[in-house]
């Protein structure tokens, strides 16, 4: 048996979880961790809440409240979250908890006596109207690189991370003011100190994946800076030295430790050492657009203070939804809450596990949800265990009947299935979930397919041997999705096991022993329902509603930014988007060709009456999809509404300046 110390990034709480989050990170550390533990690896799972940092200050300032109130209410959230998609952690905390300030502050202190952190003078941006420094969100302005809004730690528009001098017309977050340049000091990490390292850590560590490796590598070319570690700021793990009051360390220097302290507590409570389980093989489940904080940062810290280096860093890519990217500040999101509110979290964590692996960006559409969930879940998996289940209370009394004579179609399924928890389980070992689930639900459909030829509904009358034969596999065979599928769909798995008896399924061998002959299961019930296209398209039109209307074109980028190209132009078609109440496909004429334009007016206009009608559109839009339809423009006005598209007065094609 091994000892498994495996992380989840912690999410900031500053917001509830969205699917994404599950996706990249939660639902893959806890598959590995089910897994390991089912095959008797003592897993400990930790995470935690990351508190600090400037945004849940400037919530906190925007609300009034005091920054641990912002970051308890997202805690609590979190939490709930979480646990309604059975995220088995061991030790969820907060890196507000005092173990973490001391962990954290120790850890500085320890860095700071052997010279790796050091003070230095710099120049940054101070706001004399309201008496302070203005560490990263404090201070918004345009990007220097290129151009954007940006904030004073990041460009959303080109990706980079900022200084808050990097910005241009910088403006005082909170009074608005233009800060001045001060003079002041701050702490630095000696990153570059830890260059060979860090590239030996890199290029030695076969386990990494090629992701990680790959984004570890370019910066590594590049050469590795010294990291300011320090923020003038109250909310934080203060500085643990008398000469820097007011100082507190970067969310980013001491964020890690949580990981730390998560276990501490743990350790704690459990009289276990966390160090054991860290020292025997440590990995961390993260998404990728923390891999350089990870690979680099990290890793280069743990040197510093002379600890082991984690075994492995495993990083899902992005999740992406109906087609675009992911926004929180536009409410293009689905938030976990109210998924869940809706569907079973099982559904969740399969759809999101089987729609891609996770080193590949993917999407969540509700289309695709929709028909997995009933394509596979419930024809192929819920049909086979229903038949075998129905079958076996049907004709068998409950009972299992005895195997016999097995035919070549019998013991050919037989080898098949056999061969199941072994290669599922090595995928999984090897992180690919979602492979290992194909292996699952090939053997499912195979299931079905051996069901069908064997016609035991038939056989039970002119061959009863054939027809035991049959259900006796197929519940051998159900047992061994219940097994297997304990990782991905918990709850799921556990109602199978319920349904057929089963007094041990909570290890991974126990899928090969066999269901005794004259072992009884109880009543079957159905396992998994279809999702009407109905409630489907319920859910994407609440998701169309919840967009945030006055950043509807934000979703749509505009090719050349700030020059808006605004045409007359004239519906010549109009047509119902299929259940939504709002949305329109228009075919519109502007000039030179015809667009088809996407435009929420189906509540204003009769079909017929929009016919022939002007209206004022935006045609430099990047094509976007909204309904699952594509919109290569956006309407601004009709001609009744808005006095300038006078009718008679203006040409199709006409350029409004
Ligand atoms: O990117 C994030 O969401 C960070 N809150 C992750 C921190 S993970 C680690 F440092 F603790
Ligand atoms: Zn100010």
């Amino acid at each position: 048996m091994s000892k498994i110390f495996i992380s989840c990034a912690l999410p900031y709480a500053n917001g509830p979880c969205h699917l994404g989050h599950l996706r990249s990170t939660y639902l893959p550390a806890d598959i590995y961790a089910r897994y390991n533990r089912m095959i008797n690896n003592d897993v400990l799972l930790v995470c935690a809440t990351d508190e600090h940092g400037t945004p849940i200050a400037v919530n906190a300032d925007k609300e009034n409240k005091k920054p641990i109130e912002i970051s308890k209410r997202y805690h609590d959230m979190i939490v709930r979250d979480i646990e309604s998609c059975d995220i088995s952690l061991d030790s969820f905390t907060r890196t507000s908890d005092e173990a973490h300030y001391k962990i954290a502050q120790d850890f500085f202190l320890d860095l700071y006596n052997k010279d790796l952190i050091y003070k230095k003078n710099i120049q940054q941006l101070y706001c004399e109207e309201c008496s302070k420094f203005l560490p990263d969100r404090y201070v918004e302005g345009t990007c220097s690189f290129c151009g954007a809004d940006a904030r004073g730690d990041h460009c959303e528009a080109c990706g980079r991370h900022l200084e808050p001098t990097e910005l241009d017309n910088p403006k005082c977050l909170n009074c608005s003011n233009t800060p001045v340049i001060k003079d002041t000091y701050q702490y630095f990490f000696a990153l570059s100190k830890f260059q060979k390292d860090i590239e030996e850590y890199i290029s030695s560590n076969n386990n990494l994946p090629a992701n990680v490796k790959n984004y570890a590598g370019n910066w590594l070319k590049d050469g590795l800076d010294d990291w300011i570690l320090t923020r003038n700021m109250d909310w934080g793990v203060p500085v643990p030295l008398d000469e820097a009051k007011g100082k507190v360390i970067y969310v980013w220097g001491e964020a890690f430790l949580g990981y730390i302290s998560s276990a501490s507590q743990w350790s704690k409570k459990s009289n276990e050492k966390w160090e054991d389980y860290w020292n025997d093989y440590a990995i961390h489940f993260i998404g990728k657009d923390i891999i350089y904080h990870h690979s680099i940062f990290w890793p280069a810290l743990l040197k510093g203070y002379g600890c082991k280096l984690p075994d492995n860093i495993f990083a899902g890519e992005f999740l992406s939804l109906e087609g675009e990217k992911m926004s929180t500040s536009k409410n293009w999101v689905i938030w976990i809450n109210d998924f869940i509110k809706d569907f079973d979290s099982d559904l969740l964590r399969y759809y999101l596990t089987i729609n891609a692996p996770l080193n590949k960006d993917t999407d969540f559409s509700w289309d695709d949800f929709g028909r997995r969930v009933n394509d596979e879940l419930a024809d192929v998996l819920g049909n086979f265990l229903h038949r075998t289940f129905t079958f076996t209370s049907k004709y068998f009394e409950s009972k299992i009947p005895d195997y016999t004579n097995p035919s070549k179609e019998d013991k050919e399924f037989e080898i098949a299935m056999d061969k199941v928890p072994s290669k599922v389980g090595d995928l999984i070992s090897d992180f690919k979930f979602r492979e290992a689930l194909i292996e699952i639900f090939k053997i499912a459909k195979k299931g079905n397919k051996y069901f069908n030829d064997q016609e035991p509904w038939k056989a039970v009358k002119e061959d009863p041997e054939k027809a035991a034969n049959c259900i006796y596999l197929s519940n051998q065979l159900s047992k061994i999705l219940a097994i297997c599928l304990k990782p991905y769909i918990p709850n799921k798995a556990d109602e199978i096991a319920k349904i057929m008896n089963l007094k041990t399924s909570n290890e991974w061998k126990d899928a090969s022993v066999l269901l005794a002959t004259g072992h009884e299961i109880s009543k079957p019930k159905p396992l998994f329902k279809k999702i009407d296209e109905e409630i489907i398209e319920k859910e994407k039109e609440k998701l169309y509603e919840n967009l945030k209307s006055d950043n509807m074109s934000e979703l749509i980028s505009i090719d050349e930014f700030g020059k808006v190209d605004i045409r007359i132009g004239q519906i010549k078609e109009a047509e119902k988007i299929k259940k939504s109440d709002k949305l329109l496909k228009l075919q519109v004429d502007i000039g030179e060709k015809v667009i088809q334009v996407v435009a929420g007016i189906a509540q204003n206009y009769e079909i017929d009456e929009l016919i022939s009608k002007k209206v004022a559109v935006i045609v430099n839009l990047e094509p976007a999809k909204l309904f699952g339809t594509e919109s290569q423009g956006m309407i601004l006005a009709t001609d009744d509404s808005v006095a300038l598209l006078s009718p008679d007065e203006c040409k199709i094609g006409e350029r409004i300046k």
